[in-house]
């Protein structure tokens, strides 16, 4: 396959700063040569430009942290990714999760396949439901998938032109945190969330199952992993850690599973601090991921 890189090195969506630096520290980790021995072609098109936030006034407006530099940020991105052609694999590096409003817009408008409808698998701990009124943060990262479907601020919805993502395509998984009143947007907007007790109860492998049945209409899958999704001792470099989380073979064997339905066409990686990790363990923990979902196998 042929896998384009492209970083999003940006830390405005999160309350905690270094995230940024997570693009740099997943390439650190070997990425391009873990997925070139599994026999892929990889171009890493470098980085999205991105402000930086000591060169701004912490800017808030109407309940938003930076919204102008994240508008922007996500439009470039993606505009980049929907200007490459069908064939490619694009893996996305953020940066805070706000780059998903970027990653899944310019995926789901790319090339041909444009127009055809294309499935979310959002591996979280988080929803990432919250609207500006509900937000108790007022940070965007916690903000992506309600603007994917149209609600919240206009300029974050407006990056699709008029596209946007139906909640009956979304499935989550991982989840274990989530907010009061993000918690009834959830509900109202009827998307399938498979909590840490489902994972418990019913195991990957008929999450996954599930998961195919329930998008089955769509024609290709994006994977949107935020690392906070692993248990915190698995993945310990995230701004936002959540105790309880997926196992190292729970994450594998989601992204094997995945990668057998032949089904998935992007992927993001997101929330890797190295500022709070280990010796880039997290970053060498999702770029194992990646490799799993991009064909890597045991035997
Ligand atoms: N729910 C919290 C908020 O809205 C935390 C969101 C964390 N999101 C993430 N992508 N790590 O602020
Ligand atoms: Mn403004
Ligand atoms: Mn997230
Ligand atoms: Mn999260």
């Amino acid at each position: 396959m042929n896998v384009s890189i492209l970083g999003i090195p940006m830390d405005l969506g999160a309350g905690r700063r270094g995230v940024d630096m997570g693009a740099s520290a997943l390439r650190n980790a070997h990425l391009s040569r873990t997925l070139r021995e599994l026999g892929h072609t990889v171009h890493d098109l470098g980085d999205v430009p991105v402000a930086i936030p000591e060169t701004m006034d912490k800017h808030i407006e109407s309940g938003l942290v930076f919204l102008d530099p994240i508008v922007q940020a996500c439009r470039t991105t993606a505009e980049r990714l929907a200007a490459l052609p069908d064939d490619v694999f694009p893996l996305t590096l953020g940066g805070d999760h706000s780059v998903s409003m970027g990653t899944v817009t310019g995926n789901a408008l790319r090339g041909n396949a444009a127009g055809t409808r294309m499935g979310l698998i959002w591996v979280d701990a988080h929803t990432d439901y919250n609207t500006p009124s509900s937000s108790p943060s007022g940070n965007i990262h916690g903000m992506p998938v309600a603007h994917l479907t149209g609600r919240g601020d206009p300029e974050l919805v407006g990056l699709g032109g008029g596209w946007s993502l139906r909640p009956e395509d979304i499935v989550m998984i991982g989840i274990r945190s989530v907010d009061r009143f993000e918690r009834d947007l959830l509900r109202e907007a009827g998307i399938k969330a498979y909590t840490m007790k489902d994972v418990d109860q019913l195991g990957i492998t008929r999450i996954v199952a599930e998961t195919q049945e329930r998008l089955s209409d769509t024609a290709r899958l994006h994977v949107s992993f935020d690392a906070d999704a692993l248990d915190p001792s698995v993945a310990p470099g995230v701004g936002t850690p959540v105790p309880g989380g997926l196992t190292y073979r729970e994450g594998h064997l989601l992204m094997e599973l995945l990668s057998d339905s032949g089904r998935v066409t992007s992927m993001d990686i997101v929330e890797v601090n190295p500022v709070l990790d280990v010796r880039n363990q997290t970053a060498e923990v999702m770029v194992s991921m990646a490799a799993s979902l991009l064909g890597q196998r045991i035997l």
